[in-house]
């Protein structure tokens, strides 16, 4: 399902515990004047990326309690987001996250591998940041499900470049949605991605065997979304290179079974339980 319409707006309108997780990139309010040598001013079709600092804050945790009311007890969401600095100050997303109803079960680090504006203030930004947020079942559950052993090779470090052929001004690859739906969502999920631009989560959500609701406040974008989604056989390959990623040969209990930790020392059986 594709929604156009302002997102605190449309997330209001749709049920409690009826959306199993969720995977965004919000806008980042980068003032629209962040231009780099390697990017041109991210701006949007139908809305500005510049609002008050505080302002942006406060209807960003709006819409993630929002999301909280949606998702189900023990679901997820993945809101991707970065560090971003206005005249020095440094203003990371935990400052607002934290004031959310969400619990926050990790950060993970998205290595881009090519840094969008190259300026001589800081070592190269390379990374974003992604927060895989937990609504737990009670009071008791703050961590959820463990993650299945074929999950087990996957570091809390990404490196996925940045898309690169998308007509959207700021789309994320679909690797990335991919990853995140693909790790803890088995089968006949819904999926809703709130600023959902291109529809890039949404085609991972279809091409994972998922239904989705994606929102924007752009018919341009929606559109693209729409199109993307008609054709999404096309992206499938993407899908199943991330799929063979997620790989064990062998978990560690199996080897324990076979006796391989018989040959650790004392101190790395510890590690181990
Ligand atoms: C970073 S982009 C998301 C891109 C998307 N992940 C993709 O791969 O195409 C943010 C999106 O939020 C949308 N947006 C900004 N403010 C919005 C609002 N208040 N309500 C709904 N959509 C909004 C923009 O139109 C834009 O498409």
């Amino acid at each position: 399902m594709l929604i156009l319409g302002n997102t605190l707006d449309e997330l209001k309108k749709l049920a409690d515990d009826s959306v199993d997780m969720g995977v965004t990139s919000p806008p980042y309010n980068k003032q629209e004047n962040k231009k780099g040598w390697l990017v041109s001013n991210i701006k949007y079709a139908n809305v500005t990326d510049k609002k008050p600092e505080n302002i942006y804050q406060e209807e960003q945790i709006l819409v993630l309690n929002e999301l909280y009311r949606i998702i189900k007890p023990g679901g997820s969401f993945f809101y991707n987001h970065k560090v971003r600095w206005e005249k020095g100050i440094m203003l990371h997303p935990y400052a607002w996250i934290s004031k959310s109803k969400w619990n926050i079960r990790q950060e993970i680090i998205w290595d881009r591998a090519i840094a969008a504006n190259i300026r001589g203030w800081r070592f190269w930004q390379i990374e974003e940041r992604i927060f895989w947020l937990h609504k737990p079942k009670d009071k008791k559950d703050l961590i959820g499900k463990e993650l299945l052993s074929k999950h087990a090779l996957m570091t809390s470090i990404w490196r996925i470049r940045p898309e690169g052929k998308n007509p959207h001004p700021a789309p994320f690859p679909l690797t990335l949605p991919t990853r995140c739906i693909y790790s803890i969502l088995e089968n006949n999920g819904v999926v809703i991605d709130p600023y959902c631009g291109s529809g890039t989560t949404l085609v991972a959500a279809k091409l994972l065997g998922h239904k989705f609701i994606g929102i924007d406040i752009s018919e341009t974008y929606l559109q693209q979304a729409k199109t993307r989604l008609e054709n999404s056989q096309n992206e499938l390959k993407i899908i199943d290179d991330e799929k063979k990623l997620h790989f064990v040969a062998e978990t560690f209990s199996e080897k324990k079974a076979r006796g391989m930790h018989k040959k650790f020392t004392q101190k790395q059986k510890l590690l181990f339980e």
